[in-house]
């Protein structure tokens, strides 16, 4: 089988370095984050072709900013520093930087001065436009290096040392508002580096099919299946490779949307001939919820109680050894990425804890994958777009969308609710246009009038948004008539209900759940 090709980034602490390994990605080159206090030693075992030193808030004039293990620059590898990358590697090579008299920041004017590998297929017709966030520059080059762009403010905006294929850029190439910034980073992989750009979601499929049986060899794993489409892509991949050895569970918390689970349980056990264990906790959940209002209790409850029953069951499958997650990169990314001594690590997922407790390994397929990714596994794996494109779905339920005390009555209001924003969704088309679309039940009743009779029922907001990874989120835009249809149905046919609002908040500030 072909070795992958791998690109290091090396990050100091910048805001883009994420959206760096996306765009090496996305051109077919495998890429990893590391943060920049990797030991040269370390660096070495993982065979990268070549590094990039990503951006960050740092000076280097600071003697304190961060600094790379002296050995790595020596290891032969061609490189491409970014803004604080580029700085620390024209310092580093014996040039001079300075603080800049302006700090530049947003878009500049770039002039490419001299033809490079790095500017190959570029019409160079008139100044590009690239986006800039830095307070420092490179005031004389390192010897071997030469000036390729500039900008009206800098010089040395880009340097190159094509001998030794070392390479900076002041501006940031990974943002979107940078023309011909991801032409860029190809240049770099395929013309300086000469990769092949063979990495695609088959190969890492391939790839993880062979690794899998090896890690697991004749144990047992246990798996959370809760419907969404992580956990659902962690089954099907442990089923191809280590077949009846994969237990799931699925956990029936009595707080999941009318239906939900079951297509997804039901195309799981056609096609793959699951193991798999279904649990009924609905009456447990719901009597730890009783009487509870406050939205952190309810995230804590439900997420202890799931602990709870998953052990329980978990604890009746004999030898069992690992426990499969669908821990996603971001969160590895979250947990590795260069904060400086204040570094944070994320605790994730809903079994937190129960590893140690149960002393299981965890395996985790998918922990070197953005959401989109994940849904190219899916597709590769032969999945259908229903489950692909499924909207995301919250651990905790309709628990976070039914604002105060969840009961059972409060829970078949929504559940109806939802099915008609479901429904609606699909038939007029706006299903997989928008991220994500849901009813939320109100605490609070309002008058209202239906035949002859004075009513007083409850509210349902429609929450529909449009998002790329729901970090930020704006409302979406639905032609009214398809609004007034989900309206109209919900209080014509869900009983108790007799007003419907329209959710038309961003995120930020507002979040996309309402709890
Ligand atoms: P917020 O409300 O933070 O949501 O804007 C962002 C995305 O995350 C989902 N979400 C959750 N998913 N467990 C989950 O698995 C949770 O506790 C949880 N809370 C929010 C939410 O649906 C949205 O897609």
């Amino acid at each position: 089988m072909q070795a992958i090709e791998k690109i290091i980034i090396l990050d100091f602490g910048s805001q883009y370095t994420q959206l760096i390994a996306r765009r090496i990605r996305e051109a077919g080159v495998y890429s990893e984050i590391q943060p920049c206090t990797i030991a040269c030693q370390e660096l070495k075992k993982l065979q990268p072709e070549a590094l990039i030193l990503s951006g960050g808030p740092a000076s280097v004039c600071d003697p304190d900013s961060p600094k790379l293990d002296p050995g790595i620059l020596d290891l032969g590898l061609p490189v491409l520093g970014i803004c604080y990358g580029m700085q620390y590697l024209a310092l580093n090579f014996g040039g001079r930087v300075v603080p800049a008299q302006d700090r530049e920041y947003g878009r500049v004017e770039l002039t490419l001065t001299r033809d490079s590998l790095l500017w190959n297929g570029i019409k160079q017709e008139g100044p590009l436009q690239a986006w800039m966030s830095h307070g420092d520059k490179v005031l004389e080059l390192p010897p071997g290096f030469s000036s390729i762009g500039g900008t009206p403010q800098v010089e040395a905006a880009a340097m190159a040392n094509p001998e030794k294929k070392i390479y900076g850029l002041q501006f940031h190439p990974e943002v979107s508002h940078t023309e011909e910034g991801s032409q860029i980073l190809r240049n770099f992989l395929f013309e300086v580096v000469g990769l092949q750009g063979n990495w695609n979601m088959a190969s890492f499929v391939d790839d993880l099919l062979l690794r899998l049986p090896e890690t697991v060899g004749d144990r047992q794993v246990v798996c959370g299946l809760s419907g969404g489409i992580d956990s659902t892509v962690v089954s099907a991949l442990l089923h191809k490779a280590v077949g009846k050895q994969l237990h799931c569970i699925f956990v029936d918390n009595g707080l999941l949307r009318a239906g939900e689970g079951r297509e997804v349980i039901q195309y799981l056990q056609k096609h793959f001939e699951l193991n798999l264990h279904h649990v009924q906790a609905r009456e447990l959940f719901l009597s730890q919820l009783e009487g509870v209002e406050d939205p952190e209790k309810k995230r804590k409850i439900i997420g202890a109680t799931f602990i709870e029953v998953f052990e329980q069951e978990a604890r009746k499958i004999p030898g069992v050894n690992f426990l499969a997650q669908g821990t996603l990169y971001p969160d590895v990314i979250e947990s590795v990425s260069f904060k400086g001594p204040s570094a944070v690590i994320k605790s994730h997922h809903n079994v937190g804890g129960l590893p140690e407790k149960m002393q299981l390994k965890l395996v985790e397929p998918l922990r070197e994958l953005f959401k989109d990714e994940v849904r190219k596994v899916a597709v590769e794996l032969g999945m259908p777009d229903f489950l692909v494109w499924r909207h995301p779905f919250p651990g905790p339920g309709l628990a976070i969308r039914i604002i105060g005390e969840v009961t059972a009555e409060r829970l078949e209001i929504l559940r109806k609710a939802d099915k008609i924003v479901h429904n609606e969704l699909m038939a007029s088309g706006w299903y997989y246009k928008i991220w994500q679309g849901f009813a939320v039940l109100l605490p609070l009743k309002t008058v209202g009038v239906m035949g002859d009779e004075r009513t007083y029922e409850h509210v349902i907001a429609l929450r529909l948004v449009d998002s790329k990874d729901a970090m930020t989120a704006d409302w979406s835009r639905l032609p009214p008539e398809v609004l007034a249809q989900i309206s109209n149905r919900i209080i014509n046919e869900v009983k108790g209900v007799n007003r419907v609002v329209l959710d038309i908040s961003s995120k930020p500030p507002s979040t996309i759940e309402w709890e």
